[in-house]
């Protein structure tokens, strides 16, 4: 059992070092020192930041081990510098930032084999471990958004993603009414804004089969709904105004066709792909034009997890087996979405495809704790972003590996962001139940201050 824990562990380290290494070494020095956008970090500073949380978690917290850079602590701390400011930090050099990162590997290599895991929280199930597997992926999936905002020629390839025979789908399917549970306590590697598992009615809604496609928001387009008050939240509406934005970020408008620019190629806007790069605001409008709404949170688990044949909860949308390729686009395989309707292995109990993988989705809810929310292992991975400045995205894109995505696992950012790879799928309510507001006081527990760093 702790073999196979280990071997776990080593395999998600692993697979995250490998994934940083293509994705710091495709571009030359001068690209990874310079800011490609001012909403991203140089990528020599992920890749530092990287192995600076691997040593003071790792290293001196699980291993007890006498620091190996305390000095430069300060300048790859999240919180002391936003991501604008960091190209002016006295960051490590390319080559010095590469072999920090390896030799805390090594450190920890040697930790991990050493370390019995059971008797503590952190490093129970290796759970420490698993985090910061999961803290380097994310950064990898952060690098690889740092990579579709830089300009210039592709620095990337990988193949395309499989041609499902997507067969004749509903557009919508009905969730019935009723409690699952939502979260988890046992799942081990889950986060602490996962937990805890417990119960929550959710009454009867529809939810759509597949994520929301280019076509589908191309129609959105054409029909004015960039110029259409009426679908519009006030801030989000301000955003388009403010901005000009008229269609998502990456879309350009050439010769009566709408182009995009994906990782450093220009092509036209494929309409059966599901939707990317829009804005919280931009889905919320889409929803209402639609005569829908975006899903909550719960909504989106629960169709995700529960199965209302059997009244169980799993992992995942097809059960609990850990997800294969066959299941759902993930790891950046592949640098693009699936064609919606794709991945017919990967669909939840009722036909709902593609809740993992492909596109994060935008749901209608505020990153909240749950009832029982303890932070763990510390404050600034959840706790600080608590509050209704935060919307909840769920499922995991392409880009997400799969050490970091399950029905439980949430992910939030600010309405307005755009350069995340997020699309999202719309719901509505069952006739006969009493509607969104339901949905909406079962989530508003409120939590701590809802600052922001
Ligand atoms: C969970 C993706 C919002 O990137 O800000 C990385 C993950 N936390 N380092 C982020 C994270 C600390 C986080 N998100
Ligand atoms: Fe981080």
């Amino acid at each position: 059992m702790t073999d196979e824990l280990r071997r776990q562990a080593l395999d998600a380290l692993t697979r995250a070092r490998s994934r940083t290494a293509a994705l710091t070494s495709c571009v030359d020095e001068p690209e990874l020192i310079a800011q490609h956008s001012p909403l991203m970090s140089p990528l020599v500073w992920d890749l530092a930041h990287i192995g600076n949380q691997e040593e003071q978690w790792l290293l001196r917290t699980v291993g007890g081990r006498e620091p190996l850079r305390p000095e430069i602590d300060s300048i790859y701390d999240a919180f002391e510098h936003p991501r604008a400011k960091r190209p002016t930090l006295p960051l490590l050099p390319p080559a010095e930032a590469r072999v920090y990162a390896s030799d805390v590997r090594g450190r920890v290599l040697d930790i991990l084999e050493r370390t019995p895991l059971e008797g503590g929280p952190l490093v129970d199930a290796g759970f420490a471990f698993g985090m910061i597997a999961q803290h380097e992926q994310q950064h990898d999936e952060t690098m690889l958004i740092t990579h579709q905002l830089r300009k210039g020629p592709a620095a990337l390839a990988a193949p395309e993603p499989p041609v499902h025979d997507r067969g004749p789908l509903p557009r919508e399917v009905l969730v019935p009414g009723g409690a699952f549970t939502m979260g988890t306590s046992t799942e081990p590697w889950a986060l602490d804004n996962e937990r805890p598992a417990h119960r929550r009615i959710v009454p009867a809604f529809h939810i759509d089969t597949v994520p929301v496609t280019c076509g589908e928001y191309q129609a959105f387009i054409e029909d004015g709904g960039y110029r259409e008050r009426l679908w519009w939240a006030d801030e989000g509406w301000n955003q388009i105004r403010q901005h000009d934005i008229g269609a998502p970020l990456f879309w350009r408008r050439q010769g009566g066709v709408w182009l995009r620019r994906r990782f450093g190629v220009v092509e036209e806007v494929p309409p059966e792909e599901p939707v990317l790069h829009v804005s919280w605001y931009e889905a919320d409008a889409y929803a209402r034009w639609a005569g829908r709404r975006l899903p909550t949170e719960a909504e989106w688990e629960k169709a995700a997890r529960h199965d209302p044949r059997t009244g169980t909860d799993h992992r995942y949308p097809w059960g609990d087996e850990d997800p294969t390729p066959s299941h759902a686009n993930l790891g950046q395989r592949h640098l693009r979405p699936a064609a919606a309707g794709s991945y017919p292995h990967g669909a939840s109990p009722l036909g709902v495809r593609q809740l993992i993988g492909d596109v994060w989705e935008w749901t209608s809810s505020d990153f909240l704790p749950y009832p029982g929310f303890a932070a763990f292992p510390y404050r600034e991975y959840s706790e600080v972003f608590f509050g209704s400045e935060h919307k909840v995205l769920r499922g995991g894109s392409f880009a997400v590996d799969t050490v970091a995505c399950r029905g439980t696992f949430r992910n939030w950012d600010l309405p307005v962001r755009r350069q995340i790879f997020a699309g999202f799928r719309t719901a509505r309510d069952a006739e006969g139940n009493a509607g969104p507001e339901v949905h909406g006081s079962s989530d508003s527990h409120r939590g701590s201050d809802g600052s922001m760093a």
